[in-house]
């Protein structure tokens, strides 16, 4: 098995990356971290982990900080990640997402950086025609954000096989939850995702849950999604990066989800059970760009690496939500 070499960690402060800062500490991994704080929380980075705020796109920045840390593999999740904002303000995304992550590509060839793990999205696939999505299923984006990042996976490919690197593309589905020991959780304001949402009403945030859409070609007709724990989706870049050091000559690209779906009346059923409360739900309009069912076929990544998942409870997955939006209630006071 892989030995732990360096790991810079972009976008670490922010949701996911700062799990998977959790994930590669809780197995003994040096990390570092760089982050702008524009939608990430300094509190989110543990003490002790080299922290750097700047830019992914600052060339001397990042040589600075591969040759002080000895950065052996690069965790990129650094990037803009509102799907209706890109729509309203493409450029952003294409600056963030993909620009960006160019000059971090560069920098990483620049210094020899050899592995990569890039976090991609299931908005790649835009709206699937298959009732279970693989990494085959044409990926057709339906908006500017699905672009951003499929472009970046573009790169990625054609600059492993220019130069001595390899990658790990893992394209994620509804992400959700919050570390189980309280360490970190989804942070930032003015949510939209539905299981955060849900709990900001549980504790009296908000009055309503609001349901966009219940004419869905679905069994109950609200939308299906597939609902991965963060701590799961964080142990598959541990167990990604080990695969990549293993096989030098391989990349990789994977779908990160658990291969079954809830519907939004069956996430708030979840939430009504670990709260015991019963949440006002308001029937609204569809939201635009909504597919009915978006679930993973997750063959790939179950084949691939030793992916256990350990957090796939959907009540689990609420209640470790709870915990850590009663703790942020705490943290801002
Ligand atoms: N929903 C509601 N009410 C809400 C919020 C959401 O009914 O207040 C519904 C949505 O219509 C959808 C489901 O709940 O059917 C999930 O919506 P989310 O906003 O939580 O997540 P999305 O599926 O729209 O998007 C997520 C990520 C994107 C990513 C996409 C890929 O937010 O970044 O998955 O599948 F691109």
């Amino acid at each position: 098995m892989a030995q732990p070499v360096p790991v810079l960690v972009t976008g670490g402060a922010g949701y996911i990356g700062s799990h998977a800062v959790l994930a590669l500490l809780d197995a003994g991994w040096p990390v570092a971290v760089i982050d702008n704080l524009t939608t990430g929380f300094r509190f989110a980075v543990p003490d002790g982990v080299p922290f750097y705020e700047g830019d992914v796109a600052d060339a001397d920045l990042l040589a600075r900080i591969f040759a002080e840390q000895g950065t052996r593999a690069v965790m990129h999740f650094a990037g803009s990640i509102v799907v209706p904002e890109s729509v309203s303000d493409p450029l952003k995304y294409y600056l963030n997402n993909t620009v960006k992550s160019r000059a971090l590509i560069e920098a990483a060839v620049a210094a020899g950086v050899p592995h990569f793990i890039f976090s991609s999205t299931a908005a790649t696939y835009g709206i699937p025609s298959v009732p279970a999505v693989t990494e085959e299923t044409p990926t057709v984006p339906i908006n500017p954000y699905g672009w951003s990042k499929l472009m970046t996976e573009r790169m990625l490919a054609d600059t492993a096989f220019a130069h001595p690197l390899n990658y790990c593309a893992l394209r994620y589905f509804n992400v959700a939850g919050a570390d189980p020991q309280g360490r970190s959780g989804q942070s930032t304001a003015g949510a939209t995702h539905l299981i955060k949402i849900a709990v900001e009403a549980a504790l009296g945030k908000r009055d309503s849950v609001q349901v966009f859409g219940t004419d869905y070609a679905t069994p109950d007709g609200t939308g299906v999604r597939d609902y991965i724990h963060v701590s799961d989706l964080a142990s598959a870049h541990v167990l990604a990066l080990e695969a990549l050091i293993d096989r030098a000559d391989r990349s990789l690209t994977m779908n990160c989800g658990y291969g079954r779906g809830f519907s939004v009346f069956e996430v708030l059923d979840a939430v009504d059970r670990v709260t015991n409360l019963k949440l006002t739900r308001v029937v609204s309009p569809r939201r635009p760009g909504d597919a009915d069912s978006l679930v993973s076929d997750p063959a790939r990544l179950k084949a691939t690496l030793p992916w256990v998942p350990r957090h796939a409870d959907l009540d689990g997955i609420v209640a470790d939500a709870l915990q850590w939006e009663r703790k942020l209630a705490e943290l801002r006071g």
